[in-house]
């Protein structure tokens, strides 16, 4: 008989560790650090190993964490992608040894070779007859993401491979990951512009792989580095794994320099030591090192376990730097968009080399979820990761007079009623005037990829703030230049050109308008989006939530948003404002008046013959339809290429009108 309490732990640990894997692989964000996951995942293999009746066949300890998200096309891997075991002591590193010599004798001396761990995210990179013809996300280690038009932005990645021997096709996987120094700079802008930071570099690398638009990917700045190669049809010289690395190279790959050949294991633990030393100061996250059983036929001979993991290979894992200290207060920042992050104020500690005053508590969620409160002893980590973060109370120390934090129903900077929005864990200051957002909101409405107001940086904002000569973004237009050269450091020229670019302004375009006035989920993709498929900002203020979350790449969470935003009376307040200054409110080149098609909702599925999905999404929007991914029976046209399916089907079940590629080129009429 199994105790009703293993049962019930078991239980908890798959919500647990479920939970954790959705948050990582679907949202970017997690929400226990490694060490926390780690234990939760050990305890659970753990208990499965004395229990064996309890392990599901669902149980996480089964597979790779991580369903592929689903506004990206999929992508089946050719050869399952892996993880790797982790090895926490030298100790753990022995014991792998001996497991692998029962079936494979000859890998005890064979030799390793080591490679740093990059704090990334995996991809996978096939070419065929050396040239790159799909790159793709891990996913679910079976089937990840279709990323290549986002991976070919990445220098790194070679096209075209150079010298020769390549397999006719194969599979290169790596990792991308972002420059430490990029990161930093990513996570300065994101905390400016109101939205909450990334965790870590791997986080932050996932999403900016997963953007819909390859110019977002590439302004990231992403890097590469190359580590397996998995022939599908033709074979590879390289008989040891040190010699694959010099391969990856020759071809134009980066590979990490760091990677180490060891004649055996006391080598190995050697330098590993020395590695770790190192591993803080390079130019990348790294989070380990990875020991590899170096010749090829003894990786073969040794095999998978599952689809988890391989024998050759295993992570060795670092404790991360951990301190204790007093949580003074926890604060509350007001981002540009209005969102209330929490945010914990520490008596002064040492942490990796630097002291550290503050630590990220992401929302309000995590604080509740990790039950910290003010007066409570808390351990802080930094594991890789730029913002430390907190683990969680010791409540072992309590004295009962530490206070459980409530979350402000006011915001903290204009007083007006935080709101909380379905399915979101932020709370927001709803007031698009309110102080505590107007300096980042300004500095974001001016800058270059929304407004472009050249000259006007957070340093001058600041200035005609302080002045009062400004409070929204509206006020802009009304400044003159005798106001301007009243105040310090402002010539008669600057300030005559300063007037001048803000008047130049008032001329673009409706989408960076709407990406500028800094709406919750409203970025440059979206804001494009919107502006392409309503034309006017008139029409967009009056659509109903349903009308824009049907459009291709919004959906209902940007939809509510968008709805929200515009309900709020200080909204509507400021937009008049700025259409009386005289600013465009449409969008050129797309229609202000309803098309053709206006108020019909579209499917497309299958293969057209001649236009690609998202030629025909976008012109089916300018004629005033729009493009949905589901079929239902809202749905007013389906239209059917070679090879539909399951939509296609669903059609002809509800009655739909189906249509094919000629008929919708009729009803579109001549292209604009
Ligand atoms: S080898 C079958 N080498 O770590 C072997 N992985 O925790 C697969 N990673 O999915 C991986 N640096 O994304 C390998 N030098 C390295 C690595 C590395 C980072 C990542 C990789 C893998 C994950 C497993």
């Amino acid at each position: 008989m199994i105790p009703a309490l293993i049962r019930d732990e078991v239980a908890a640990l798959h919500e647990q560790i479920g939970r954790a894997n959705r948050a990582y692989y679907e949202f970017d964000a997690p929400e226990l650090s490694d060490a926390e996951y780690d234990l939760l995942f050990r305890r659970l293999q753990a208990l499965e190993a004395k229990y064996p009746e309890l392990q599901a066949a669902d149980s996480p300890t089964r597979r790779v964490g991580g369903v592929p998200a689903t506004h990206l096309p999929k992508h089946v891997h050719l050869r399952p992608m892996l993880s790797l075991a982790n090895a926490f002591s030298d100790e753990d590193l022995v014991a792998w040894e001996q497991r692998n010599a029962k079936l494979a004798p000859a890998a005890r001396t064979a030799g390793y070779t080591l490679e740093v761990k990059i704090d990334g995210t995996a991809v996978c990179l096939t070419y065929a007859r050396g040239a790159l013809v799909t790159g793709a996300t891990r996913g679910n280690g079976a089937v990840g993401e279709n990323v290549t038009a986002n991976l070919r932005t990445i220098d790194d990645i070679p096209l075209e491979l150079r010298g020769t021997g390549w397999p006719a096709l194969m599979e290169v996987r790596g990792e991308v990951y972002f420059a430490i120094e990029a990161f930093r700079k990513l996570n300065l802008r994101r905390v400016r512009e109101g939205e909450p930071p990334f965790a870590n570099p791997r986080n932050a690398a996932a999403g900016a792989l997963r953007q819909l638009d390859p110019a977002a990917t590439r302004s990231r700045r992403l890097r590469c580095f190359a580590f397996q190669v998995v022939p599908i049809d033709g074979t590879l010289a390289a008989t040891t794994h040190h010699e694959v690395l010099a391969t990856l190279g020759q071809w134009g790959f980066q590979v990490e320099p760091h990677h180490a050949r060891c004649p055996d294991m006391g080598a190995a633990i050697q330098r590993i030591a020395e590695l770790e030393a190192e591993l803080p100061s390079l130019p990348f996250g790294a989070d380990g090192v990875v020991v590899k059983v170096d010749p090829r036929n003894l990786q073969e001979a040794l095999g998978n376990i599952g689809d988890r993991e391989p024998r050759w290979a295993i992570a060795r894992k670092f404790a991360p730097d951990v301190a204790v200290t007093r949580l003074l207060d926890i604060g509350v920042n007001v981002g540009r968009t209005g969102a209330l992050a929490p945010y914990a104020v520490l008596e002064p500690v040492e942490l990796g080399g630097v002291t550290i005053t503050s630590a990220t508590l992401h929302n309000e969620e995590v604080v509740a979820q990790k039950d910290v409160r003010v007066g409570d002893w808390v351990e802080v980590i930094r594991a890789g990761e730029v913002i430390p973060k907190v683990v969680g109370p010791l409540r072992e120390r309590r004295d009962g007079s530490e206070a459980p934090w409530i979350p402000p129903d006011r915001c903290p900077a204009c007083g007006t009623p935080a709101v909380r929005y379905p399915d979101e864990v932020m709370r927001y200051c709803p007031n698009p005037l309110c102080p505590g957002r107007t300096l980042e909101g300004i500095v974001h409405f001016a800058s270059r990829d929304a407004m472009d107001i050249r000259g006007l940086g957070e340093e001058r904002l600041r200035q005609l703030l302080e002045a009062g000569l400004i409070h929204s973004m509206a006020d802009l237009y009304q400044l003159t230049v005798d106001q301007l050269v009243k105040l310090d450091r402002f010539a008669s020229q600057s300030a005559s050109q300063l007037v001048a670019a803000i008047a130049a302004s008032r001329s673009r375009p409706l989408s960076v308008l709407l990406y500028g006035l800094g709406i919750r989920h409203v970025g440059k993709t979206v804001a494009q989006a919107l502006a392409r498929h309503f034309g006017s900002l008139d029409r967009l203020r009056h659509a109903d939530a349903d009308a824009i979350a049907a459009i291709n790449g919004v959906g209902p969470t940007i939809a509510a948003a968008v709805r929200a935003w515009f309900d709020e009376p200080r909204s509507a307040m400021l937009i008049d404002t700025l259409i009386s200054h005289g600013l465009t409110t449409v969008e050129p080149g797309e229609r202000a008046e309803p098309g053709a098609l206006s108020g019909k909702t579209f499917v497309l599925t299958g293969t057209l013959p001649t236009l690609s999905r998202s030629d025909a999404a976008v012109r089916i929007e300018r004629a005033g339809g729009s493009v949905s991914s589901s079929v239902s029976r809202r749905t007013s046209t389906v239209v059917a290429g070679e090879a539909a399916g399951t939509k296609l089907d669903k059609a002809r079940q509800l009655g739909v009108e189906i249509i094919d590629e000629a008929e919708l080129l009729r009803r579109l009429g001549p292209p604009a």
